[in-house]
């Protein structure tokens, strides 16, 4: 059981908002924004490589602490500054010919899916999307059956940004590495939302930011890199951080995932994302999942029962993401009518996920997502203050 009074004392955006936006960016706790903040003003009065010297231990520290979220190795992670950074590092350092395929899901993420285009139109690989089974999860039988020789990559999003589902990881997992096909996982959304072990999810990349789950500062992020199986594979990217310049016409690469960093970072992102990490392996996800699981539950039936609200979210075991549909409501009108009540929520649109929202004859719909700091009371209030605008509409 959680201490949800101390959680949201220790949260000081608890105290100005009610925050139904962790899917975009949770509220940090004070020990993460002290921590973020320290290191800034140590740069400044110190200087920034000076800064870093002093904080060599915390900015170390990061490495485990990750690694211990995940199930990883230390050696397996890489700071990175958003998931689709992580993700494209990983993604477009694979080498793809013609009639190579990439498998992926309906519901996959805008970003990701523009880059399969881009790269099938460079390259002449194909994109194979699965269809979903009744869940609206990814049809394992249906992807058993795509993979052929043919078959280069699988790629899928853990949780996508629309909605409560959450992928069958696991499964899709003894697939891929059953039929020996590199699998590339976007967590962007799961990780601090729910437990996440890559060991037994199998994956040979998954790619993370810090500020929605796990409630870290902006402009930060991670990948890990499965050491077994993607060590020989030479980051698209490389500076004099990655590799190091051996002889006039030689480099050589860094043996480790910090391959995939740049040089240049924000340290005091990387000291505070480290911070919320640790907040969340002491708070333990197992705890956290379940929080979330039964505040978003609670959601999802208090909104059931108003009139003309239609719940869209998909999957077998829905997550921390409620999203809805109001009849004749424009959506974007209402989230700033909310965000006017101090009630933070967002509308997903087929911008993010065009396969997904349009195949279901959605134009957008209504997200709001809880985190472990979220109350019954405000959860009240804001599905009082959506009847309240629907009414009056
Ligand atoms: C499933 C998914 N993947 C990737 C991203 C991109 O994350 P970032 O903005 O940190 O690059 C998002 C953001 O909403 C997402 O929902």
């Amino acid at each position: 059981m959680l201490d949800v009074s101390r959680l949201r004392a220790e949260t000081p955006g608890c105290a100005h908002v009610v925050h139904l936006n962790a899917a975009g960016a949770a509220l940090p706790s004070r020990r993460t924004l002290d921590a973020t903040l320290d290191h800034l003003r140590l740069e400044a009065e110190i200087g920034g490589y000076e800064a870093a010297a002093k904080a060599h231990g915390e900015l170390e520290g990061f490495y485990p602490s990750v690694a211990r979220l995940i199930g990883a190795e230390a050696d397996e992670i890489a700071f990175v500054e958003n998931a689709t950074r992580a993700w494209d590092l990983a993604f477009y350092s694979l080498d793809f010919k013609p009639g190579d395929r990439i498998l992926t899901c309906v519901s996959e993420y805008s970003s990701n899916y523009i880059s399969y285009l881009q790269v099938a139109r460079k390259t002449g690989a194909e994109i194979v999307v699965v269809p979903d089974d009744s869940y609206g999860q990814i049809d394992l039988a249906a992807l058993e059956r795509s993979i052929d020789p043919r078959a280069k990559l699988i790629s899928i999003s853990h949780v996508p940004t629309q909605g409560g589902l959450v992928q069958p990881a696991e499964a899709v997992g003894r697939i891929a590495n059953a039929a020996g096909v590199p699998y590339l996982l976007d967590a962007c959304q799961s990780v601090g939302q729910l437990p996440v072990d890559v060991g037994a999810i199998g994956c040979d990349f998954l790619s993370v930011t810090g500020r929605k789950y796990l409630r870290g500062p902006r402009g930060t992020g991670f990948l890990y890199a499965r050491r077994a199986t993607t060590a020989h594979i030479e980051p698209i990217l490389l500076d004099n951080h990655a590799a190091k310049w051996t002889g006039d016409n030689e480099y050589t690469v860094r043996a480790d995932a910090r391959r995939f960093e740049n040089w240049e970072r924000y340290f005091a992102g990387v000291i505070g994302l480290k911070v919320a990490v640790d907040q969340a392996n002491e708070l333990g996800m197992a705890a956290i999942w379940a929080r979330l699981r039964a505040l978003a539950d609670g959601l999802r039936a208090r909104l059931a029962a108003l009139k003309g609200v239609t719940l869209t979210d998909l999957g077998q075991a829905k997550g921390g993401i409620v999203t809805f549909a109001v009849a004749g409501a424009d959506h974007a009108g209402l989230r700033d009518a909310l965000r006017r009540q101090g009630i933070n929520v967002t509308v997903s649109t087929q911008y993010s996920s065009r396969l997904d929202l349009k195949g279901r004859g959605l134009k957008d719909v209504m997200r709001a997502s809880v985190h472990v700091y979220n109350t019954e009371e405000e959860l009240d209030r804001f599905v009082d203050a959506v009847a309240a605008a629907h009414s009056a509409a």
